[in-house]
């Protein structure tokens, strides 16, 4: 138990880090706050301050998913791990160090997934780019990709304490993105880049 609450806090403050904010600011970039969506993740630090940051922010909060999950599916059940990893997640959206006031918690949710059941991670960030690809839009394909990862969990025969933990993840995701749904109703959504 003690294993798990701790790898629950280090989830949570690691999965608060900041990467898009921090790769901004030392590329001396805008603060992505100030433009664009006015979002901390890795489709807009790319739209505020180019491919290469988008990239870089992209694999780091990745990273700050999958570590936790890797550890954690290592070490604890799978109730537990699933914990850690949406502690990890909830960092990225709930942030301690920047008021609370954080992202959308897609790239997070990949590498808690690529951490815990590989096969259906992977599944679903295609799902994620696949349809960001086709309809324009990286909000469309977050949404439904990341609400597909509960399928793709069930198809690989994963614990019922992960398709539980991504079925609120994908809850979460959506509520995130709620002003992106309003601009997709009203045909205002930003471009997928
Ligand atoms: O992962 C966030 C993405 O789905 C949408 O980003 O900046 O267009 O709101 P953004």
């Amino acid at each position: 138990i003690l294993v798990g609450l701790a790898l629950i806090v280090g989830g949570y403050l690691l999965g608060a880090v900041p990467f898009g904010l921090l790769i901004s600011r030392a590329l001396g970039g805008p603060d992505p706050r100030q433009g664009g969506s006015g979002n901390i993740g890795a489709t807009n630090v790319s739209r505020q301050a180019g491919k290469a940051a988008g990239a870089l922010t992209l694999l780091l909060d990745i990273g700050k998913g999958l570590g936790p999950a890797l550890l954690a599916d290592y070490w604890l059940t799978p109730w537990w791990a699933g914990a850690v990893g949406l502690a990890a997640f909830v960092g990225h959206c709930w942030p301690v160090y920047l008021r609370f006031r954080g992202g959308k918690g897609v790239a997070t949710f990949l590498g808690v997934l690529f951490g815990l059941a590989p096969w259906a991670g992977l599944a679903t960030g295609l799902v994620v780019i696949l349809l960001a690809f086709v309809s324009k839009h990286m909000s469309l394909g977050s949404m439904v990709g990341c609400t597909s990862s509960v399928g793709w969990l069930w198809v690989a025969g994963a614990p019922v304490a992960f398709m539980v933990m991504a079925s609120l993840m994908s809850l979460i995701v959506v509520y995130k993105h709620r002003e992106n749904i309003g601009r997709l109703k009203a045909g205002q959504e930003h471009g997928w880049r």
